[in-house]
């Protein structure tokens, strides 16, 4: 009796062994087979190879995180044909091979979050199925308009924690049904007036942590479906009055931590128009917001407007002296002079 339940949970154990050493699972992976997918992750920092050795070959899904790994070719991605999302995420990649995904024609979503990436081949994403594109935290300087094709079908890009300092002019005119931008934590200093246009079904664009100092006031003038706007941590001196005109899906807008003294009346009814979303949340604070006369349109608006501005109280006087870290809402009629 007794050993029949040794050799019962002896059974077990074995067979739970298995899910990891399994011939059909790389060595230092584990593999995950569920009706129609096949999951492969592998992260154990000492790899450093491909795991091209026991890749089952209808892998749908493949992600390889915080190894070693440092090269990837469109020969090892040949022998998962049936692959959809391919997630590289903080290795050690810095070239990616000409037709890499040549022998993955459904791939959707390409992840390559945290390599050493700078310059990339031509035609490197011109892929019909591509929708998602993350390249955040690499080393790339400049977009290249060429690794795109025509009508890609790109819906949301990810360039953020790059080296950026431009966005060329044409890049969005292949990009045309993007919905998710995030350009953030780059070094951009400007967006050229037009670059955004061809974007109409922007939803979310995300600038922040770059070096921008002015905007085009058509900047945005194209983009009617945006619903996140990210501003944050710029050196944004002003914002163009129309900046915002016809954005009417807004729900979020960030423009804390810059430079900002003002803020246009014209900027701010534009916020508080009866067509705007009624979701509307802007953050402003963290700027050095000059309480003279002119500051009297925020705070009006600040006073009617209370429950669209996440955080009022830290909308704060930055001169002069004597109001210094006063919050522009608290001040009173005799403070403004009126
Ligand atoms: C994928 O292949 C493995 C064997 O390598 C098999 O057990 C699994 O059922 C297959 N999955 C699908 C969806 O075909
Ligand atoms: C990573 O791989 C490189 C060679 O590609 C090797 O020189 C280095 O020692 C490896 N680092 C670790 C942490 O294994
Ligand atoms: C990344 O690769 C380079 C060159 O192959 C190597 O010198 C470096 O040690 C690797 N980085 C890590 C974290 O292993
Ligand atoms: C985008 O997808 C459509 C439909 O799936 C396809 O016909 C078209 O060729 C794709 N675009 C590109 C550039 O591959
Ligand atoms: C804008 O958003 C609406 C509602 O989500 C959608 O029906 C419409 O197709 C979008 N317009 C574009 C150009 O994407």
């Amino acid at each position: 009796m007794n050993s029949w339940v040794v050799l019962l949970i002896c059974a077990l154990t074995c067979c739970c062994g298995c899910s990891n050493g399994a011939p059909n699972c790389p060595h230092m992976c584990t593999c995950h087979f569920s009706n129609g997918d096949t999951k492969v992750v592998c992260s154990e920092a000492s790899f450093s190879q491909f795991p091209s050795s026991g890749l089952p070959g209808n892998t749908t899904s493949l992600s390889i995180q915080s190894t070693n790994l440092s090269t990837i070719t469109a020969k090892h991605l040949q022998a998962t044909p049936l692959l959809k999302e391919l997630q590289i995420y903080y290795n050690n990649v810095s070239t990616l091979g000409l037709d890499l995904l040549k022998g993955v024609p459904r791939l959707h979503t390409l992840d390559l979050t945290g390599n050493r990436l700078n310059v990339l081949p031509p035609s490197i994403f011109s892929h019909a199925l591509l929708c998602n594109l993350v390249l955040k935290d690499n080393l790339i300087s400049s977009v290249d308009t060429d690794w795109f094709p025509d009508n890609s079908n790109l819906t949301w890009l990810d360039l953020s924690g790059n080296h950026l300092t431009a966005v060329p002019i044409d890049l969005f005119k292949k990009l045309r049904r993007l919905e998710n931008l995030d350009l953030s934590h780059n070094h951009l200093e400007k967006i050229l007036a037009g670059t955004l246009d061809p974007l109409k079904s922007l939803q979310q664009l995300n600038l922040g942590g770059n070096q921008l100092r002015t905007l085009d006031p058509s900047t945005f003038r194209k983009t009617p479906n945006m619903t996140h706007l990210f501003l944050q941590e710029n050196q944004l001196e002003s914002l163009p009055p129309n900046l915002l005109q016809g954005l009417h899906r807004l729900d979020f807008l960030f423009v804390n931590r810059n430079r900002l003294g003002h803020i246009s009346t014209t900027l701010l009814e534009h916020l508080s128009n009866p067509g705007m979303s009624n979701r509307l949340q802007v953050v402003l604070g963290q700027n050095p917001w000059v309480c003279d006369e002119k500051v009297e349109g925020l705070w009006r608006w600040l006073k009617e407007n209370q429950k669209k501005v996440f955080l009022a109280d830290d909308i704060r006087c930055a001169s002069p002296d004597s109001l210094k870290e006063r919050s522009v809402m608290s001040l009173t009629d005799i403070e403004l002079a009126l």
